[in-house]
């Protein structure tokens, strides 16, 4: 038992926390007191080791960003994760404002911007809508990759690794209790082969959604 113990430490010595990635979760909800799925995958993740919540609406209510506080936090994680509810085919507010102050030039992108470079970045997506309205002949016309592309172009031009975004779709029709806890179980599961570097990633590129096999495209260690 005692040997047990000390091998662990030596490995966490030696490197297991060293080989940890940051994860940083950028979460935006203006009206968190009445959500349900948000608050419930966001309780999955918020007290795993390695994982920063960043709740956009209680730190600036007021909607003045910190730009520099966000750049450090950026700089100092290694995967980034927008998690919204889908308001109007985009994100609250706060994140398109977000966007436009914190994604500067010569930090972000340009010439000499490369804060950003090779950091992961995904967007956590719940949405009323069911999997069958985003269609080209669904009621809302287009797809979920197709409403979330500017994200993918702006993690492209900021050298980021983009991957597809984890959704939880149909909540307007009401998910089950089972239903809500299997995406918990998922989102922790990806945020922990995230940090853990257990994802592959080449395959998770090229899902519909990052949950969309999960079982395959985490590696067993
Ligand atoms: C202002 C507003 C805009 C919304 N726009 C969309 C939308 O474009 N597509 C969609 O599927 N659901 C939309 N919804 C539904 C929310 O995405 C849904 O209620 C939310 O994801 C539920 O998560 P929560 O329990 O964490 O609040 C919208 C809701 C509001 C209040």
């Amino acid at each position: 038992m005692e040997g047990k113990i000390l091998k662990l430490s030596f490995m966490e010595s030696w490197g297991i926390r060293k080989m940890m990635k940051k994860v940083l979760i950028i979460f935006a909800h203006p009206a968190r007191a009445h959500s349900k799925i948000n608050n419930a995958l966001r309780a999955a993740v918020e007290n795993l080791e390695g994982v920063t919540i960043n709740d956009l609406y209680a730190n600036y209510p007021d909607f003045l960003i910190d730009v520099k506080r966000e750049q450090a936090l950026c700089e100092n994680n290694d995967v980034i994760i927008f998690q919204h509810p889908f308001y109007w085919y985009s994100t609250p507010a706060i994140m398109k404002e977000w966007l436009d102050v914190v994604l500067t030039h010569g930090w972000a992108y340009g010439s000499k911007g490369n804060a950003l470079k090779d950091k992961i970045f995904m967007q956590v997506i719940t949405g009323g809508g069911d999997e069958n309205t985003y269609q080209k002949d669904g009621g809302n016309l287009f797809t979920i990759g197709e409403l979330t592309s500017p994200y993918q172009a702006v993690a492209n031009l900021c050298s980021m690794k983009w991957l597809p975004p984890f959704t939880v779709l149909g909540i307007h029709r009401g998910l089950s209790d089972d239903k809500i806890s299997y995406h918990k179980e998922n989102y922790r599961r990806l945020i922990i082969a995230l940090r853990d570097e257990t994802l592959d990633i080449d395959s998770a590129r090229q899902e519909k959604y990052c949950n969309s096999n999960l079982d395959e495209d985490i590696r067993r260690v």
